[in-house]
């Protein structure tokens, strides 16, 4: 039915029949800059992983703190389901702290490749085998579960890279884990290095690869494709520089590419997410595939009919497969569906000019850059709910004049059942200036007095919408309210008055 068969391209490929999720998130994700976790947080997110569902987590490096290899114990007392690693460089000091954590699963790691070799550690290729074949007898000795890091290793001569893993899976190693720690592969150049160490090496093999050009999960999936069977993973992709690859983008493509199912709990990934982000402060950009604000949102007046139609028109997937809701944003982009949808959905029969209205307002609205949120429509709606159909007064014109040690003076210019009139007036500030203003040119028809103002800005920034509430009575008792929702304060402070003034003339003239 697709332009490519997924079954047919799926039996070409070597992909293995389980693959493991090793999260990274509070090891390498940790270590991207301006993130520095305590104890107590280390600890919470380990628990939303082990909810999450992954395979393994790399709970942090003991031997680099006391904090580190505090967090390490204090995870490993959680009796969590996901098993629990700890990274170590070839040395017994750093074994030993991992021992210490109580944990039983070491990740062991030394840079392989010439710039490492020649100018980190200055050792030669022979003495950087032979420390790591020691280091790995010794883990074993110890009874750990060990997993091999040829660091820098997509930047190692290759014939070197078979040597070194081959040593390492003959001294006892349990898997062999290729980081591209600069993240300098392609999908073709993964292809062909994946290829070829899963030809030679007889244990499993992991993927660990950087995202310094944006192509870490698509490497990855290449790498899972010729037979790597576990990758390393971030929430939200975060690491070193520009991170790793994301959990949630992995997760994600395997299951709808691939149909595979990881032991991770889709539903789960957005939750997960909002977590990782609060506190780490690292929050996704709205454009974050799986976990971004517009994932799931749409605001296109053909994207939102179709949507309305059969969401699959323009989703990939459905929203609550990874734990959100779709979102019908609007905007100047915005079409009838969305707003008709939105009343649907709150259940608001409007006639055809008010619609119009309401539709006329957030074009114009979306026009000026405004993005238009949930919160806006609703005033926007509740304002022309509240309007009385009989305009008996118009606004024609206001200017305001305020300033430091002026009082500040309103100009009212309106028409009252068609005669036009105008004054000023002066206030405590230009709201209270524009409000007497008003009421002393209509006091020959109805005398009001104003009980209630209230005046909110409905969203953030020098640019929200201002949302006017007031109460008015009249001599005779009579009580109304009136809304209005401009940009501008003043604006919707009259606005809203009119309108409840207009109010109050229909029920005197009506009762
Ligand atoms: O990117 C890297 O090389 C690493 C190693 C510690 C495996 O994170
Ligand atoms: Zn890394």
């Amino acid at each position: 039915m697709y332009a490519i068969n997924m079954a047919q391209n799926k039996k070409e490929l070597n992909l293995p029949e389980e693959i493991k999720i090793f999260d990274t998130t509070l090891r390498d994700g940790e270590q991207a800059p301006g993130i520095a976790l305590t104890v107590d947080e280390k600890i919470k997110i380990a628990q939303r992983l082990d909810i999450l569902g992954v395979d393994t987590i790399e709970v942090g490096f003991p031997t680099a703190s006391n904090g580190e290899r505090k967090a390490a114990k204090e995870i490993a007392k959680l009796g969590l389901n996901s098993e629990l690693c700890g990274l170590a460089r070839v040395v017994k000091k750093d074994i030993d702290a991992v021992i210490d954590s109580n944990l039983s699963y070491v990740h062991l790691f030394i840079g392989t490749s010439p710039l490492h070799r020649d100018y980190k550690l200055k050792k030669t290729k022979d003495e950087i085998l032979n420390q790591s074949i020691e280091m790995v007898e010794y883990a074993k000795d110890h009874g750990l579960k060990v997993e091999f890091s040829a660091e820098d290793a997509t930047r190692t001569e290759l014939n070197y890279l078979i040597e070194f893993y081959k040593a390492v899976e003959n001294a006892g190693s349990d898997i062999i884990n290729v980081p591209d720690t600069v993240g300098i592969l392609v999908p073709s150049t993964a292809r062909t290095l994946i290829r070829t160490l899963r030809k030679k090496i007889n244990i499993p093999i992991s993927l660990h690869f950087h995202n310094d050009f944006g192509l870490a999960v698509a490497n990855t999936i290449i790498g899972l494709e010729e037979g790597a069977n576990q990758s390393h993973c971030t929430i939200n992709g975060i690491g070193e520089r520009s991170g790793n690859t994301s959990l949630e983008e992995l997760a994600v493509t395997l299951k709808i590419a691939y149909g595979l199912d990881l032991n991770v709990d889709t539903t789960k990934l957005y939750d997960t997410s909002n977590f990782v982000g609060t506190i780490t402060g690292i929050k996704m950009p709205p454009t974050k595939p799986i976990v971004g604000d517009n994932a799931f949102a749409h605001e296109s007046g053909i994207h939102v009919d179709g949507i309305l139609k059969n969401a699959s028109t323009y989703e990939p997937i459905a929203p609550e497969m990874v734990g959100r809701r779709r979102t019908i944003a609007l905007g100047k982009h915005t079409g009838h569906a969305a707003i008709k949808s939105k009343l649907d959905e709150h259940n608001i029969k409007l006639s055809d000019k008010q619609f119009d209205h309401i539709f006329t307002q957030i074009k114009s609205l979306g026009d000026k850059g405004k993005v238009i949120t949930d919160n806006d429509l609703n005033s926007i709606i509740l304002t022309e709910i509240s309007t009385s159909k009989n305009e008996y007064i118009k606004l024609l014109g206001l200017s305001v004049m305020t300033g430091e040690s002026v009082s500040a003076t309103a100009t009212v210019k309106i028409s009252l059942n068609g005669e036009i009139m105008e004054t000023s007036h002066i206030g405590v500030g230009p709201i209270d200036a524009a409000i007497k203003a008003i009421t002393s040119l209509v006091e020959d028809t109805v005398n009001i007095s104003l009980d209630e103002y209230k005046l909110e800005a409905i969203t953030g920034g020098t640019d929200a919408l201002a949302e006017t509430f007031v109460k008015i009575s009249d001599d005779r008792g009579n009580n109304t309210t009136g809304r209005a929702t401009r940009e501008d304060i003043i604006l919707s402070s009259v606005v809203a008055v009119i309108n409840s003034i207009n109010r109050i003339i229909e029920l005197r003239e009506t009762f």
